[in-house]
């Protein structure tokens, strides 16, 4: 793959893995299938288990670097309902313009639901990248009608983008 930034989660998966494995066995076992991954953890000790979630964890928060290029690409999944840009007018749903840094559900000419009239915080990353990836959990009851994506490469593509656009 080009462009391997280092950042790869299933490599850091694999990474923590391996690191377990070699301090509680003192050998080197490479992980290749969830199922030796099920296998050896089953035969670790508990506390190798929470070691291997510490280690594991960090993949989840690691994000690959984004191209706002690629998102502009990513983003036309969202169109059908967003504008972005100096010129974005509400359509659907609100215009995405310097979303991030402005509260939630606070464009004047736009009928949010209450739900998003009420969320109570302002778009951050974080808060972008979670709700882009299961809307209903971030502001339960929003009327944002969206399966959510679970492309990290996608997903940070698309918040460089909007970010881009700040
Ligand atoms: C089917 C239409 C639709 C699609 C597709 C869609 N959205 Fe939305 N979106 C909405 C609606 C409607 C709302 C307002 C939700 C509410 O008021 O509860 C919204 C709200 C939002 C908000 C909150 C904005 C604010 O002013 O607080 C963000 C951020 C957002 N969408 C991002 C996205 C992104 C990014 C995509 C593409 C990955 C996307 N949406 C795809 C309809 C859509």
């Amino acid at each position: 793959m080009s462009g391997y930034s280092g950042c790869d989660p299933s490599e850091y998966k694999s990474r923590g893995a391996d690191f377990v494995i070699l301090s509680h066995n003192m050998q080197l076992i490479r992980s290749h299938s969830p199922a030796m991954h099920y296998a050896m953890m089953k035969s670790l000790h508990p506390a190798s288990l929470l070691l291997l979630a510490a280690f594991t964890l960090p993949a989840s928060a690691a994000l690959p670097a984004g191209d706002a290029k690629a998102g502009k690409a990513s983003f036309r999944i969202c169109v059908s309902c967003h504008q972005t840009g100096p010129a974005a007018r509400a359509g659907f749903g609100p215009p995405l313009y310097q979303v991030v840094g402005r509260k939630a559900g606070s464009v004047p000419d736009f009928a949010y639901s209450s739900a998003m009239k009420n969320a109570g915080f302002v778009w951050t990353d974080e808060k972008l990248l979670a709700f882009m990836r299961a809307p209903g959990e971030v502001v339960p009851g929003n009327k944002m009608r969206f399966y959510g994506i679970s492309n990290e490469q996608q997903l940070a593509n698309i918040l460089a983008y909007l970010r881009q656009q700040d």
